[in-house]
C-alpha cells in the first residue's frame, strides 16, 4: 500500500476534480440521499445555540439542515479539505439565505479547532475515502466538547451495495481500477460494522450505536447510472472519466447485462445499504 501522504494526496486530487460534477449533481444527490440526511439530523437532534461542525461536507446540505436548527446564536463550521468542494457548499449556503455558517478547508485528519470546542460533529460518506481513518476519527473527538455527539454515515458492503460494486466490478475485471487495499481508504472500507465500531472505540468514543439504512437509487437507464456514477462516485469516477469511447462502452454493455435484475417498469432501481452510526 502506498505511503499515507501519497494516498492523502490522491484522495485529494480525485475529489478536488471532480467538485464542478459533483455541484452539478447536486439536487440528484440530495433527492437520493434525503432519507439519511434526515435520520443524521434527527439523531444529532442539535439544539438552538450549539457549534456543530460537518466534516468532508461537499456542498454541504447535511450540515445546512443544523444549521437552520442552531440558529442565529449558534453557529455551522461547513468544511472540506477541497477548497473546490467549499465553495461549492457557500454557493448552496449563500442560495439558501443561510447566515450563521463558517466555509472552511480542512482536513479531517489534522482538523485546526480547539480541543472540546464543538458540540456535534456530521460527517456523511466521509471518513471511508480518508487516507488514515483513526487519525480523523480521533481528531474528531479531540474537538467535540464532553457528552458532544457524532453522526456518521458510511456505506455498507458491497454485495448488499450493488449500485456501487457493479461498476466497481465491472472496472476491476477489464483491468481499469485496481481491487481495493482492504487496509486503505475507498468506498467500502468502513462496510464491516465491527471494524467501524473498534475504529470509533480505538479514537476514543466509548458509546457507539451502529444502524442500517436501505435504499434504493432509481435511473431510467444505464446511460443515466453510469453518468451519475462519472460525475459523483469519487474513485470509480476517477477510473470511469480516463476510459477511451470504445472501452466505456463495453462496460455499458457489461452493466446492462448486471442491471438486468434489478429492472423495474420505468429503468432501474440499485439497492444500497448505509452504516450509520451514532459515537459519544
Ligand atoms: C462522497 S463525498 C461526500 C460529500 C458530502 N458529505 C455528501 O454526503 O454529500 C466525500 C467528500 O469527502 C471529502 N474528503 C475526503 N477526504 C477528506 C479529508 N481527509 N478531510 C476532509 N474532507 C475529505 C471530499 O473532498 C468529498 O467532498
Amino acid at each position: 500500500m502506498p505511503a499515507t501522504s501519497e494516498l492523502r494526496s490522491e484522495v485529494y486530487e480525485i475529489w478536488n476534480a471532480i467538485a464542478p460534477t459533483w455541484e452539478r449533481q447536486r439536487g440528484h444527490i440530495e433527492e437520493l440521499a434525503a432519507p439519511v440526511r434526515d435520520w443524521m439530523v434527527s439523531e444529532l437532534a442539535p439544539r438552538a445555540g450549539d457549534t456543530v461542525l460537518e466534516l468532508a461536507a461537499g456542498a454541504g446540505d447535511t450540515g445546512f439542515e443544523a444549521a437552520r436548527i442552531v440558529g442565529a446564536d449558534g453557529r455551522l463550521i461547513c468544511s472540506d479539505f477541497s477548497p473546490a468542494m467549499v465553495d461549492a457548499a457557500r454557493r448552496r449556503g449563500r442560495e439558501l439565505g443561510l447566515d450563521n455558517v463558517d466555509y472552511r478547508v480542512v482536513d479531517a485528519e489534522r482538523i485546526d479547532l480547539d480541543d472540546d470546542s464543538v458540540d456535534a460533529v456530521l460527517c456523511r460518506y466521509g471518513y471511508m475515502l480518508m487516507a488514515d481513518r483513526v487519525a480523523a476519527l480521533s481528531e474528531t473527538r479531540r474537538v467535540l466538547r464532553h457528552g458532544g455527539r457524532l453522526v456518521l454515515t458510511v456505506w455498507g458492503p458491497p454485495d448488499r451495495n450493488p449500485f456501487f460494486s457493479l461498476v466497481a466490478m465491472n472496472l476491476i475485471r477489464r483491468g481499469h481500477m485496481a481491487p481495493p487495499d482492504p487496509d486503505g481508504p475507498g468506498i467500502f472500507s468502513m462496510a464491516d460494522k465491527a471494524r467501524t465500531a473498534a475504529l470509533l472505540g480505538a479514537a476514543g468514543f466509548d458509546e457507539v450505536r451502529i444502524e442500517e439504512v436501505p435504499g434504493r437509487f432509481a435511473f431510467d437507464d444505464v446511460d443515466e447510472y453510469l453518468g451519475f456514477v462519472a460525475d459523483t462516485a469519487g474513485p470509480l469516477a476517477a477510473a470511469l472519466r480516463g476510459l477511451p469511447d470504445e472501452q466505456r462502452t463495453a462496460i455499458k454493455a457489461g452493466l446492462e447485462e448486471a442491471c438486468a435484475p434489478f429492472a423495474t417498469d420505468g429503468g432501474y432501481a440499485l439497492p444500497v445499504v448505509t452504516l450509520a452510526a451514532v459515537a459519544r
